[in-house]
C-alpha cells in the first residue's frame, strides 16, 4: 500500500520543498497549464492530493473551478481539509479518502497527479492508475503528471542538491536509500508509453529537474 502514514503527514510541507527540486515551480506550472486550458464551471480531479499543497496552487490559478481531491491517507487528507478551511477554499473541494482506482465515478474536465505514480509498481498498477483517471475524464481533458523518472546519471547531483537545501548528509543518504528501494521510477520513454496506452495523446514535457518530470497529455475520445 502506497498511502502515506499519519506520521509522514506531520511535517510533509516543510520536508517536501527540500526533497523535490522545483517542487513549488512544478505546482505553479501545473496550475498555470490547467488554468490556460479550462473554462469556467469546470471540475478538476486531484489524485493523491496529500496535504493539499497542489490544491493551494490550483485554487489560486482557477478561481471559479471546483475540485474533487482524493488520497488514501487519512493523515494527509486531514491536513488538506484543515488547509482548505484555513485558506477559505473548502467550499470548492470535495475530499474523498480513495485511491485513483476507487475515485468517485464522475466526469472531470482535467486531472492532476503530483508525485504519486512513482509509488506504484510497473506491474499493471501504474497502468491501472492511469486508466482509472482516463476513464473519469471527458474527451480532450488535460492530465498533468509530475513524477520522478529514472535518472541514475543525476543521483549524486540529487543528493548534493538536498544537502545544499540544508539536509544533513545522513538524511540525504536516507532519502537516496528510499528512492532506490521504495520508488518505482519509470524511464521518461516508459512514462510516455504508459500515458498513451491509458488513452491519452503523447505527453508534452513542461518541466524537468534532476529526473523530476512534468508532463501534460490530452484525453483521446474514448472508443
Ligand atoms: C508525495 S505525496 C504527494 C502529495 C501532493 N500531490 C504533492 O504534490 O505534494 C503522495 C501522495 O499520494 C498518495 N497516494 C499513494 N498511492 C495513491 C494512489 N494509488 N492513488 C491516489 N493517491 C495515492 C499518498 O497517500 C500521498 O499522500
Amino acid at each position: 500500500m502506497s498511502a502515506f502514514s499519519d506520521l509522514a503527514a506531520v511535517d510533509y510541507d516543510e520536508r517536501i520543498v527540500a526533497r523535490v527540486p522545483g517542487y513549488r515551480l512544478g505546482q505553479q506550472l501545473a496550475a498555470a497549464i490547467l488554468a490556460n486550458r479550462l473554462g469556467d464551471g469546470t471540475h478538476v480531479l486531484v489524485v493523491g492530493c496529500g496535504t493539499g499543497e497542489d490544491l493551494v496552487a490550483l485554487v489560486r490559478a482557477l478561481p471559479v473551478t471546483d475540485f474533487t481531491a482524493i488520497d488514501p491517507s487519512a493523515g494527509m487528507l486531514a491536513r488538506a481539509v484543515t488547509k482548505a478551511r484555513q485558506y477559505g477554499f473548502a467550499n470548492r473541494v470535495r475530499f474523498e479518502q480513495a485511491t485513483a482506482v476507487d475515485a468517485p465515478r464522475e466526469t472531470y474536465h482535467a486531472a492532476l497527479a503530483s508525485l504519486v505514480l512513482h509509488f506504484l509498481r510497473d506491474d499493471g498498477a501504474k497502468a491501472a492508475f492511469l486508466k482509472a483517471v482516463a476513464d473519469r475524464l471527458c474527451d480532450g481533458a488535460p492530465l498533468v503528471l509530475i513524477d520522478p523518472t529514472d535518472a541514475s546519471l543525476f543521483e549524486d547531483d540529487y543528493r548534493q542538491w538536498m544537502i545544499g537545501q540544508g539536509l544533513e548528509v545522513e538524511a540525504a543518504d536516507n532519502v537516496m536509500t528510499r528512492v532506490r528501494k521504495d520508488w518505482f521510477r519509470a524511464t521518461p520513454e516508459r512514462l510516455a508509453d504508459l500515458v498513451t496506452e491509458a488513452g491519452f495523446e503523447a505527453p508534452q514535457v513542461f518541466f524537468t529537474a534532476l529526473g523530476y518530470r512534468g508532463v501534460v497529455a490530452r484525453r483521446i475520445r474514448a472508443s
